[in-house]
Order: C-alpha cells, then sequence, then structure tokens
C-alpha cells in the first residue's frame, strides 16, 4: 500500500488539510474557506485570518483523515505551507504539522506555496515531458517560469506590480461584486462582450506583467461611464488579462520551444482563462495541462504533492525542526 502524508495549508484564508499518497493519489482534501469572516471588511484582515485557522483546523483534519478512511497512525509524513503567506496565518499550520510529526515521530516538510501551485498539475499528467513552461496566477503572484525538471524553476517574468488575481478583486469590488471577486468577475464576463477596449499593459515588453494600470482604465472608464454595462466592463477586463497572460505564454512558446505549459493558481479555476489557454494549446501544438479546477484556488492536496516531492529530493529526510514561516518566501530558481 502507497505511503500517506497528512498536508496542512494556512497561509492565507484557506484553512486546508489533504491526505495524499505516495503515488500522488489525493485520498481526500478538505478546504474550508474564511470569506464569510473577511467580507465585510472588503478584503482579509490577517489577526481575523490567524484566529480562524486555530479554531478550524483540527476539524478540517479530522474530517480530511475521516474522509480518507485513516487514522493519525497511517501517516507516514507532514508537509505544511512554510510560504508566502500571512506570518500568523502560516505559524498555525506549520506549528500543528510539527507537533503531529514530533508526537509520531514522523519526517514534517516544508513546502512553498507556489512550489504546490506548480505540483498541482501532478494530478493530471506526472509524466509529462521537461522542460516546461509554467504559468502561475494567483491572489498574490504572477509569474512566468520554466521548469527543466520537477521543483527546478528559473523565472522568465513576474508582475511589476499588482497580481491579475488582485486586479480581479479590485475590479469586483469597484463593480460592487463583493470579495473574493475574480468568480464573480469571470461569470459576468462570460456574459459580455469587449465593447471598451482597455489597455493590454506591457503587451510587447519581455516577460514581465503589470495590471495596476488596467485597474486605474476600468476606474476611470466607470467614473466617466455612468451608463456603463457591468457584462461587458466585465468582459472587456476579463479579455484586456488574457491577451497579455496569452500573449506571453505563446511568446515563449515560440523562443523555448517548450512542449508542455502548465497554468496554475487561482485564476486558473477561470473558465475564460482555461478555455484560452487550451486553443492556445491546439494553434500551436503544445501539451496545456491545468489542474482540476477545484484544485486550482488554495487547498493542501497540491501542498501534499509538493510535500512527496520534497521528500524523495531528500531522500526521505524531513526539515529540521528549527524552521519557520517565511512571508515572503520566493520560489526556488534553478538547482
Ligand atoms: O491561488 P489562490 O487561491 O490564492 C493565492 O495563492 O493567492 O488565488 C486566489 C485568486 C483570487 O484573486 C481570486 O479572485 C482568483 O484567484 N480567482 C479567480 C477565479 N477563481 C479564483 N479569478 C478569475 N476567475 C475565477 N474563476
Ligand atoms: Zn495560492
Amino acid at each position: 500500500m502507497s505511503r500517506l502524508l497528512l498536508a496542512l495549508e494556512t497561509s492565507c484564508d484557506e484553512t486546508a488539510a489533504a491526505v495524499v499518497a505516495e503515488d500522488f493519489g489525493v485520498r481526500s482534501s478538505v478546504v474550508s474557506s474564511q470569506v464569510d469572516l473577511h467580507a465585510r471588511y472588503g478584503g482579509i484582515v490577517p489577526e481575523i485570518a490567524s484566529r480562524a485557522h486555530v479554531n478550524l483546523l483540527l476539524p478540517v483534519v479530522e474530517e480530511a483523515l475521516d474522509q480518507a478512511g485513516a487514522s493519525v497512525e497511517d501517516l507516514d509524513a507532514v508537509a505544511v505551507t512554510q510560504g508566502p503567506g500571512l506570518v500568523g496565518a502560516l505559524l498555525v499550520g506549520i506549528s500543528a504539522g510539527k507537533a503531529l510529526a514530533m508526537a509520531r515521530s514522523l519526517p514534517v516538510v516544508a513546502v512553498n506555496h507556489l512550489e504546490g501551485h506548480l505540483a498541482s498539475v501532478l494530478l493530471v499528467d506526472r509524466e509529462a515531458p521537461y522542460p516546461q513552461l509554467a504559468l502561475l496566477v494567483s491572489g498574490g503572484h504572477c509569474i512566468l517560469a520554466r521548469a527543466s525538471a520537477p521543483g527546478v524553476y528559473q523565472r522568465l517574468g513576474q508582475t511589476k506590480d499588482d497580481s491579475v488575481g488582485e486586479a480581479y478583486d479590485k475590479v469586483a469590488r469597484m463593480l460592487g461584486l463583493g470579495y473574493p471577486g475574480g468568480p464573480a468577475v469571470d461569470r459576468l464576463a462570460a456574459e459580455g462582450r469587449d465593447t471598451v477596449g482597455f489597455p493590454r499593459p506591457m503587451l510587447h515588453e519581455g516577460y514581465d506583467f503589470s495590471f495596476s494600470g488596467l485597474k486605474t482604465a476600468v476606474a476611470n472608464y466607470l467614473r466617466a461611464t455612468p451608463s456603463f454595462v457591468l457584462e461587458d466592463v466585465a468582459c472587456s477586463f476579463a479579455e484586456a488579462c488574457m491577451d497579455v497572460l496569452c500573449a506571453k505564454v505563446e511568446k515563449a512558446l515560440e523562443e523555448f520551444g517548450d512542449p508542455v505549459v502548465s497554468v496554475v493558481g487561482g485564476v486558473a479555476a477561470s473558465p475564460i482563462l482555461r478555455a484560452r489557454v487550451e486553443a492556445l494549446g491546439e494553434r500551436t501544438g503544445s501539451r496545456v495541462l491545468l489542474p482540476p479546477q477545484r484544485l486550482a484556488t488554495d487547498n493542501a492536496a497540491m501542498i501534499g504533492l509538493a510535500g512527496w516531492l520534497r521528500l524523495a529530493a531528500r531522500g526521505g529526510k524531513g526539515d529540521e525542526l528549527g524552521f519557520g514561516p517565511v512571508p515572503s518566501l520566493p520560489l526556488s530558481w534553478g538547482p
């Protein structure tokens, strides 16, 4: 029987636990969202997030073990998110993971949240050839990278200001759609047309991104156009984002000729982005890997997958227990 790992993810406002087998089988993945707790503040309040993680983590772990039909005695390893994220929120998961590992004499591995997102496509195809191109689009990050092997990344570009998810959330707020707004903007966009023609920032400038000016363009348009059509504004904004993301991916595919491109992170849950990159893959003959939609946004299953990769790279040895949260932990670039 494949060995089992318990993964914990508490970097932001989702309290998540998952049981993942060494053969990358996800036995359970439980995500408890704190959205309701933060909604009335229009964004995440770090102190509230930490306290909620304290209250939610044990029930979420119990539920994950329950759904996997496993008990603590069946576990062979523990993986926790070390960063990037909110320091207090990360600390809750790290402390719980270490305590469990100590109590059961299990190895514990510290996982980079971004590597977790990148590992989420292992569920779709673990045999895909390298080098691969990877676009990571989430609430906190917008990164285009190349992987020469699992876990070995070289950054091509990243956002100079807002991430694309952040721009989605801010535009949602302007449109009165609440928090988090990405999915709501996306739903409206599907019913609209690109009638506005917002700017496509840095479209032809290398591999870096910028979404802050686009957000301002939306604000200016809304101020100047009292009779705006909600669906069309959402669609025009989404199309501008997608055009930029897809253009950079296509440029990198042309330059490097990588046979595989994965698109991961919360924004990869967007049906609009998924359809656009699938079409791009067909046009360029590249294989496109997208995580299952519910594992695109934050979850612990992806931390479990990256945890097994890290354990294998370390010969099965866990991390020393002295590690702590690293709020701005970068993606490890290259060997
Ligand atoms: O990866 P994630 O869950 O958390 C971070 O690591 O940041 O990404 C969250 C981001 C949010 O900005 C949210 O608005 C966006 O992903 N998002 C979406 C969709 N679902 C989530 N953006 C566009 N369309 C969606 N369907
Ligand atoms: Zn994330």
